[in-house]
């Protein structure tokens, strides 16, 4: 085997790893997984170049890491222009191949990722990993931000520790998308996404290190008013999210992008959403946790 990671960026070495000696085509042996999720653990983001994976490829590439989410069209029931429902499209492309013109609904799925979030934060199945293959990228702008959540605690001020270490947030997977004026959802769909409250503050298991976790899907903070957790989880957004802690990555086509959602924020950056975008997710389950659940 002869997978190399080398930190990406020196001032934060344990934050963004860039990978050489794999194709991830092929089949993983269990040294090579141990090797990837070891990397993810110590540097919460994989970078891989020039890996262009067809759907089935991306899909039996991720599945090695976990059972495969399909996330919100779960409850949106949207139509989706590829083979597998566990694909999630992260682009700006319309149902016939062409680029979604400027009303079509989908787009208001591309601008909420342009705000900070982890994904899927606000559903009752955890979720760990997310991968992005690059298909086609705009020339300009349309880069993904990633902050570290881990970098970002060790940090706050111990009165600031003190003040979130046991709260929780309330994530709700419509909170986006409404303040970004969205709000025409049925309340059949909302009740398939009641609000799920998670600690703001954790332990990684993978890493043992903690977790600051903010994100603007949470709409409500324990013990605080609505306005007084709304500010507070600005506050944390804004401290996680210092370019001191932020990697932003420049797609080629071919990229291919792991992410823990469990220890970093990400987010899409503007771009002209005339110009074609075309980028394929796929999300993995904490498989963990969910065999505990299944056990107890
Ligand atoms: C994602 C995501 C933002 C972007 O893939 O989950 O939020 O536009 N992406 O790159
Ligand atoms: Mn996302």
């Amino acid at each position: 085997m002869s997978l190399v990671i080398n930190p990406q960026n020196p001032t934060n070495p344990n934050f963004v790893g860039v990978v050489s000696g794999i194709d991830l085509r092929r089949p993983l042996d269990e040294q090579t997984i141990k090797a990837i999720d070891d990397g993810m653990n110590q540097y919460a983001v994989l970078v891989f170049r020039d890996q262009p994976l067809t759907q089935d490829e991306q899909i039996d590439f991720s599945i090695q890491f976990g059972p495969l989410d399909s996330g919100l069209r779960k409850a949106t029931g949207a139509p989706t222009r590829f083979k597998y429902d566990q694909l999630i499209d992260i682009g700006n492309v319309a149902m016939d191949g062409s680029v979604a013109d400027k009303d079509n609904k989908k787009l208001i799925g591309v601008l909420a990722n342009q705000l900070w979030h982890s994904d899927s934060s606000f559903q009752d199945l955890p979720v760990k990993y997310s991968m992005l293959s690059a298909v086609v990228v705009p020339d300009e702008g349309g880069q993904t931000q990633w902050a570290d959540l881990r970098a970002a605690w060790d940090d706050l001020p111990e009165s600031t520790k003190r003040h979130i270490e046991k709260r929780t947030g309330w994530h709700s997977a419509f909170h986006s998308r409404i303040l970004l004026g969205d709000k025409d959802y049925t309340p059949e769909q909302l009740s398939k996404f009641p609000p799920v409250e998670r600690p703001l503050v954790f332990t990684h298991p993978g890493s043992g290190r903690k977790v600051l976790f903010p994100s603007v899907h949470i709409s409500e903070v324990s013990g605080m008013s609505v306005p007084e957790g709304r500010l507070l989880v600005a506050e944390l957004i804004e401290h996680a999210t210092q370019a001191k802690y932020v990697y932003a990555h420049d797609w080629r086509p071919g990229d291919y992008v792991i992410w823990d959602n469990r220890a970093t924020l990400h987010r899409g950056t503007r771009y002209d959403l005339s110009i074609r975008r075309d980028l394929r997710r796929t999300t993995t389950l904490e498989r963990e946790l969910m065999t505990a659940t299944a056990e107890s």
